[in-house]
């Protein structure tokens, strides 16, 4: 393979560059934080999703095809970001599960970081609601929701935050089995890295909790906080728009519960939950998956006005127990 190579308008490595035994065939994903390119693994005959890390505002690409800083001052940006993807990957290997990526490797080259993961064929719930819509309804959503539950419990278990569940990180298999994407973002609850960028806000779908990195915040954080997320994304596959603003609803609240609003086709015990997991205060909302299953499996002609049952326990065929996940490197 030749030393240079022609610049790419994203700035992404060109189709045919090869790391070892993997190929990259095509860019899948484009962030402002990195690339996700398709790639062949030439060893194991199968595909594999390359993740790069390259925040386009900090960086570009040389002929050469290694990154070079946008200004100089960018470095200890830059930095911090590399330190954050690498602990994103170290979190991505300590965690299996059916609906998570399977993780293969990570490395370093170019003045940057790579990840590859397992490739998985399928649509993101993101598109789905765009070209799809008609496929959505109850008995649809909870074919894929009950997997994707497990896997953001397995998360919780291990004192773990996802904090980045978003229509365009739920992939769904033609199996209709989901994976959740964006777990480079989880950190677990009792860590804080000053440091390591902002998460990604994203209007409608954001908790409260989640708009500042003050300490009081930052404590109100918990599985709960996924859940509002999550109760954001059912929301929108439901009535077709998020719910509004958590910041503007903190102020003056124009939500709509979907009990009211009475979608057709939906149960009310699971518009209820859905309408709970989207409570504005953190303490309001079902403190665990097992409380949302609770919520979601309870029945509809008895709908509390309380919003939690609390200390019920998860429907115990739906959830798996799970062991702590390998901390790598850990005795
Ligand atoms: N393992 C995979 N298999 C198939 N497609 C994938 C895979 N990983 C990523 N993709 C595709 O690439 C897109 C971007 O990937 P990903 O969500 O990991 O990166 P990002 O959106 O840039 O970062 P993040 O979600 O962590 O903020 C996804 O929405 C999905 O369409
Ligand atoms: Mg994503």
């Amino acid at each position: 393979m030749s030393n240079t190579y022609n610049h790419h308008p994203l700035n992404s490595l060109p189709i045919g560059y090869c790391f070892n035994e993997f190929e990259i065939e095509t860019i899948i994903g484009k962030g402002e934080s990195g690339v996700v390119y398709r790639a062949w693994d030439h060893r194991l005959k199968c595909m594999v999703a390359i993740k790069e890390y390259i925040p386009s505002s900090l960086v570009t690409r040389g002929r050469d095809l290694e990154l070079k800083l946008r200004r100089k001052d960018f470095q200890e940006k830059f930095q911090n970001g590399l330190t954050s993807f690498a602990r994103g990957a170290h979190v991505m290997s300590c965690f299996q599960h059916p609906c998570l990526p399977f993780f293969r490797s990570f490395w370093q080259k170019n003045h940057t970081a790579y990840i590859a993961r397992s490739f998985y064929n399928g649509i993101t719930l993101k598109k789905l609601l765009a070209t799809q819509a008609e496929t959505i309804n109850q008995r649809w959503i909870c074919r894929f929701l009950y997997p994707l539950l497990d896997a953001i419990n397995m998360i919780h278990h291990s004192d773990y935050l996802h904090g980045n569940i978003a229509l365009d990180n739920i992939l769904i298999q033609e199996n209709e089995i989901p994976i959740l994407l964006g777990l480079g973002s989880a950190r677990k609850l009792t860590d804080h890295f000053p440091n390591e960028p902002d998460v990604t806000l994203r209007s409608g779908f954001t908790p409260l909790e989640q708009y500042t990195t003050h300490d009081d915040r930052q404590q109100q954080k918990g599985p709960w906080t996924d859940i509002y997320a999550l109760g954001a994304i059912l929301h929108t596959l439901i009535a077709g728009t998020p719910p509004p603003v958590s910041i503007v609803r903190n102020i003056e609240d124009h939500y709509q519960p979907l009990v009211e609003r009475r979608p057709a086709g939906y149960s009310l015990s699971f518009l209820h939950a859905i309408d709970c997991a989207l409570a504005i205060q953190p303490a309001e909302r079902p403190a665990s998956i097992p409380q949302l299953m609770a919520l979601i499996e309870s029945s509809s002609e008895g709908i509390s006005p309380t919003p939690l049952p609390l200390d019920s326990d998860p429907p115990a065929d739906k959830l798996t127990t799970y062991p702590s996940p390998v901390e790598h490197g850990k005795k």
